[in-house]
């Protein structure tokens, strides 16, 4: 087992998180130090990606590692049914690290007790997508000046949504107070509103989203994951439960922004995207920087 992988966001500290932050915004600044030089890093993508995995690729060629790996698991052994333990191994064998995106919660955990290289997680089920949330304080710090004290409005897929569970933990550091506005069948798991009291973190609960939003600093939008539900026919009933229009947005603050870790399908529509209040597409872009980041800490140390 390797101590640098970075399977929860709870496996970094505040100091750690502002420390990738900072580097990040270095990255950003000079994008081509050749940190890597030399080393070789795997993405085993068992799930479907596109700014995941092509950002972190894009990254380690930037810090002048190389790639190896594969993006549809149908393509590797895992299809005549090798175990994840004997991929892991196996890989382990060719690469410095390893960036994995699993369906299951809890593989990248596991993946990292029996990896002797250090595994990054890109996205287990529903759980924990840690890199996207430090992109998303990376985005917000750029945004709003300070990750104090902010009012953070997190809509749609609350229950499947792993990017709003890591962001709330990550959020936790830094005296956030949020809303949730989700329809009944994705509200909030228990387990982060018991996680919100434990930490002192006010929170309030909506069905609508109609206006109110308009006390946010941050309106941080996200998909209902059709690939998420057991029965199609509640994905069917919630699918299109909001979308948030160019003029839902002429009473919001003016530092309002808004984030969605994306692919978006209804939830926003493009008439938003000419707002300068829209910041998901930079948003996906600071993913370089902050994998560049990433990578350089869990490889080197
Ligand atoms: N935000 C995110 O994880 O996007 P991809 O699924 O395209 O990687």
């Amino acid at each position: 087992m390797s101590n640098n992988s970075l399977v929860s966001i709870a496996d970094y500290s505040k100091e750690e998180i502002l420390a990738i932050l900072h580097s990040a915004a270095d990255f950003e600044a000079n994008p081509n130090r050749k940190t890597l030089d030399g080393r070789v890093i795997a993405t085993l993508f068992f799930e479907p990606s596109t700014r995941t995995r092509l950002s972190f690729e894009t990254a380690v060629i930037r810090l002048g590692g190389s790639i190896i790996g594969f993006s549809d698991a149908a393509t590797s052994s895992s299809s005549k049914g090798e175990t994840l333990n004997d991929t892991i191994h196996m890989v382990s064998c060719y690469a410095d690290a390893i960036v994995m995106r699993h369906p299951l919660e809890g593989a990248a955990r596991y993946a990292a007790e029996v990896s002797p290289v250090p595994i990054v997680n890109a996205g287990d089920g529903s759980n924990q997508h840690p890199s996207q949330t430090l992109l998303d304080l990376y985005s917000i710090l750029k945004t709003q000046g300070t990750l104090e004290n902010l009012t953070i409005c997190l809509v749609g897929d609350l229950k499947y949504g792993r990017t709003v569970h890591s962001l709330i933990m990550a959020m936790s550091h830094f005296n956030p107070t949020f809303k949730f506005i989700a329809p009944d069948e994705l509200k909030m798991p228990d387990e982060y509103k018991v996680f919100c009291r434990k930490n002192n973190i006010p929170f309030t609960e909506v069905n609508e989203l109609n206006d109110n939003f308009n006390d946010a600093d941050i309106l941080y939008m996200t998909r209902v994951q059709k690939e998420r539900f057991q029965d199609l026919m509640e994905y069917e009933r919630v699918k299109n439960v909001y979308t948030l229009k160019n003029s839902m947005l002429d009473n919001t603050k003016t530092n309002l922004r808004i984030l969605h870790p994306l692919p978006r399908v209804t939830e926003i529509d493009p008439d938003v995207d000419s707002n300068e209040k829209a910041y998901y597409f930079r948003q996906a872009q600071n993913g370089l920087y902050v994998r560049q980041a990433i990578m350089s800490k869990v490889v080197l140390g």
